[in-house]
């Protein structure tokens, strides 16, 4: 974790049960090389001790606003400004109230709101308390700031209920400290994404299209940027704002999208295939409105060009990365559609059931290259695709050692 060594973390600890795996997490910051430097909200002080994490981090906790020999050491302005990131994990329910809020009630929430270094926030409460409107509206607004939004998990919570709202592992938390702090690392790698669906006329004003709803592309796109590559988004037709450093090129039909990925690959080092492109387009697109005359009518449909495999097969091709669409077998199923295409990576979801990616904002994905897998559990498609991003990079940086973006 080579991003992380020599950067300062503030981990704002509070009080949930799962601040005992902020002590693991200490650990881990501590051992690649980061200064810790914990505050506790009085909260956490009931879950874990402050000695434990005084211990771990080699560094007095801090956790009074009032407290006259630390103030005089790092007043807490100056604790706002000497980290590089600040990271809440656990964050509670009532501190992400707080802190969209806006309040300063305790020297955490002061340190959030005084700062203007990155701040993410790892979540963890019962299902109920996240899935509860008031907190998602918490979330959005932090968001919106640009707090970043770490987990959480689903699973079963100490409560004894099953679902969303454990904190994330320490090890994930570690590789997510790691991410944000290796960003630029792909400067001068140039990667070529499609998103969306596709919109195939029937005619002027009729088409077949998909419920894609181009969250998952739109995520990777930003997630590559943002780690500096330069960045060309081909999209179908989707209600989504361009993300910051990308170069986006809109089209409707799958032979549009095509022609403009063809046109976008010189240079290219890797290609991700995220688009639900139809299959089948409507053999021809009637010039005008057709008319309901006839009681029964047949549209012929004709194939579409498959894009991901035409790149594959490509002389030179970069190295490509697909996604699978599965309800059933994912993992058979995907793995014989990574080999058909010649594609290196690719990424399958189950699109069946609840946990379904298409219109949804978290998605999971089963992960499949040339002797290896991972799976990648249930998550935000924005953690999803920073998470993807780092997979693809390192299977890219073994298959071209020379060109080594790390
Ligand atoms: O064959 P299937 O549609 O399940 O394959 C899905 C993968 O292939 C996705 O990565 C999708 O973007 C890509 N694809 C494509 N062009 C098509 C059909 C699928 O690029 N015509």
């Amino acid at each position: 974790m080579a991003g992380v060594r020599g950067k300062k973390v503030l981990l704002g600890i509070t009080g949930g049960v799962a601040a005992y795996k902020s002590a693991v997490l200490t650990r881990l910051l501590v051992k690649s090389g980061a200064e810790v430097q914990v505050v506790m909200t009085a909260a956490a002080a009931e879950f874990i001790t402050p000695t434990t994490l005084q211990a771990l981090s080699g560094r007095l906790v801090r956790q009074s606003l009032f407290d006259p020999a630390h103030e005089a050491a790092m007043g807490h302005i100056e604790l706002a400004r000497w980290a590089d990131l600040i990271l809440v994990a656990p964050a509670t329910a009532d501190f992400l109230a707080r802190m969209a809020a806006g309040m300063a009630d305790d020297l955490l929430a002061t340190l959030c709101l005084a700062t203007s270094v990155p701040i993410a926030v790892a979540p963890a409460m019962n299902q109920g308390m996240w899935s509860n409107p008031a907190t998602e509206d918490n979330l959005r607004r932090l968001a919106t700031r640009g707090v970043l939004v770490w987990g959480p998990d689903s699973g079963l919570q100490a409560c004894g209920e099953q679902g969303p709202g454990r904190l994330l592992e320490p090890e994930r938390l570690h590789q997510l400290v790691n991410d944000f702090f290796v960003g630029g690392d792909l400067a001068g790698v140039r990667v070529v994404l499609t998103a969306g669906p596709t919109r195939e006329p029937i005619d002027p004003v009729r088409y077949l299209t998909n419920r894609s709803s181009g969250k998952m592309g739109f995520a990777l796109a930003a997630a590559f940027a943002n780690r500096g590559a330069d960045v060309v988004l081909v999209t179908g037709p989707v209600a989504l704002a361009t993300p910051n450093g990308v170069e986006r090129v809109d089209v409707e039909t799958a032979r549009e999208m095509d022609e403009a990925v063809m046109g976008a690959l010189a240079g290219c080092s890797i290609f991700v295939g995220c688009a639900a492109v139809a299959d089948y387009r409507p053999a021809v697109a009637a010039g005008q409105k057709i008319k309901k005359l006839e009681e029964h009518r047949t549209l012929e449909l004709v194939r579409n060009p498959d894009i991901l495999a035409r790149v594959a097969a490509q002389p030179s091709p970069p190295f490509t990365v697909g996604f699978a669409a599965e309800t059933q077998s994912v993992a058979e199923y995907a793995e014989q559609k990574r080999r058909a295409k010649g594609v290196d990576i690719i990424a399958a979801n189950l699109v069946a059931g609840e946990e379904g990616g298409f219109e949804r904002d978290q998605n999971a994905l089963t992960v499949l290259w040339e002797g290896g897998m991972r799976e990648l559990p249930l998550a935000d498609k924005g953690q999803l695709a920073r998470e993807l991003v780092t997979l693809i990079v390192n299977e890219y940086g073994k298959r071209y050692p020379t060109e080594d973006p790390r």
